[in-house]
């Protein structure tokens, strides 16, 4: 297994361009199973997860290839409606091949995620939305097996949680309903960049669908879709990460091929702890000559602060003078970062949902242990601003989710590599 060698200390400077969003990419490749044509979709990053998928596209019958940021999708007329253990269970966003297979095939066999280091991870939302459409399912020897006997009817649906929307939830009942006879609304659709993506490329295959971004989202079932040429977002959670990095070691970074209107809630919170973004159209410059101030962030649905983000603020907030709180709305028991954090020399102490963070002068580099994608984020850049050497093991999470990161790091003049353990 590789580890990320880091000797913290200096200033990211430069330039930085942004790949396109893994959470966009899943929904859309598995949303191609909607038609027998061939997909083909751009910007997809080079990932781990994105590999994945492949192979569950593989796994239920379609013909699927990556090439250099592009992916090909030939679904054609025989798909296996069976999305077996072994893939499912090491990515959980291949739940989203349950709408998909229901509308195309009017049977699903999903095993079930389970839930993961950052909490639990329900999918009664997503089960509860396709009931609604007039599917049957039932859970059994740890597989949703989902049965249309019928064609999928268009339904009221409502999709508020206890966390508040579902980001996959919404994806599978919107793919399931573009397929349904009559109309559907979802109401508490989750309103994230990522879902507006999804109902975009859909209505490139021929589906009608309204209101996506906000959270009311109508559906009129149409009888058939055709594949879609299609170019993915860029990944807002990986810009954002750069963003914080140039924050944290007072640097001057522009970060490119971004989309600054889909930061609004990151803007709001580092305006505030004194660092200075200047949005263009496509990018924004991050600069910080003065202190940080402390700032309290609590984490919520879009347009909210992202819970995706918020293991990256924590490392921000560990080295800014004074006291910072940070509130986890979406994932509450997600603080598996605190410890290795602390490990470096931070003062986190964590309250139920809260984390209090008492700012340290320094951080000083240690061997520290990913548990998950983010928390692998914010180690990585704590470990750009602490003293000495860090390493981060089981970099495994990292490769999940960000593109030729230490490539980047390094081109804004980071010291950072990767060893082979
Ligand atoms: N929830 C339920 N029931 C459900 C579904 C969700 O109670 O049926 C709860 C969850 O437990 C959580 C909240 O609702 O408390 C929101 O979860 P959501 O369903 O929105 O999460 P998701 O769709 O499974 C996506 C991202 C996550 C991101 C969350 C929240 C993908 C592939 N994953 O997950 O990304 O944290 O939305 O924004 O899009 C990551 O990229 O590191 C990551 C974990």
């Amino acid at each position: 297994m590789d580890k990320i060698v880091i000797v913290g200390g200096r200033k990211l400077k430069g330039e930085v361009e942004i790949s396109g969003a893994k959470n966009s990419a899943l929904p859309i490749m598995a949303a191609t199973l909607l038609a027998e044509e061939e997909s083909i979709i751009e910007n997809v990053p080079d990932l781990r997860d994105i590999h994945t998928m492949i192979r569950l596209l593989r796994a239920l019958g379609a013909k699927a290839q990556y090439d250099n940021g592009r992916v090909v999708v030939r679904p054609g007329k025989n798909i296996k409606p069976i999305a077996p253990y072994k893939l499912v269970s090491t990515m959980r966003a291949s739940v989203c091949v349950l709408g998909p297979l229901l509308a195309r095939t009017g049977s699903a066999q999903v095993s079930l995620p389970g839930g993961c280091v950052i909490g639990p991870r329900p999918i009664d939302l997503h089960l509860k939305g396709l009931e609604g459409l007039g599917a049957e399912i039932d859970v059994q020897h740890g597989y949703v097996n989902a049965q249309a006997k019928k064609k999928l009817r268009g339904h009221d649906i409502y999709l508020g949680g206890s966390f508040g929307s579902s980001v996959l939830a919404t994806d599978n009942v919107m793919m399931a309903a573009v397929l349904s006879q009559g109309t559907t609304q979802i109401e508490s659709a989750a309103c994230e960049p990522e879902v507006v993506d999804l109902a975009r490329f859909l209505k490139k295959m021929g589906a009608k669908i309204s209101g996506e971004g906000s959270p009311r989202i109508e559906i009129e079932g149409v009888k058939k879709l055709r594949g879609a040429h299609y170019a993915i977002i860029p990944d807002r959670i990986e810009a954002a990460t750069y963003i914080f990095s140039a924050a944290m070691t007072a640097g001057d970074v522009l970060v490119k091929k971004m989309e600054p209107s889909h930061q609004n809630a990151v803007i709001d919170k580092l305006t505030l702890s004194g660092v200075r973004l200047q949005k263009s159209k496509n990018s924004i410059r991050v600069r910080r000559t003065g202190k940080l101030r402390p700032v309290d962030v609590t984490t919520l649905p879009y347009p909210g602060f992202p819970t995706d983000l918020q293991a990256q603020m924590m490392a921000l907030m560990a080295v800014t003078p004074g006291i910072s709180v940070i509130t986890e709305k979406i994932y509450p028991d997600r603080f598996m970062h605190v410890s290795e954090l602390n490990r470096m020399g931070s003062k986190i102490f964590i309250e139920g949902s809260s984390a209090i963070v008492h700012g340290v002068k320094h951080l000083s580099g240690a061997p520290v242990m990913a548990s998950d994608l983010r928390a692998s984020a914010a180690l990585v850049i704590a470990g750009l601003v602490a003293e000495g050497t860090t390493e981060v093991h089981r970099v495994y999470h990292l490769d999940r989710g960000y593109e030729k990161l230490e490539t980047k790091f390094t081109s804004l003049g980071a010291s950072i590599h990767r060893e082979r353990e």
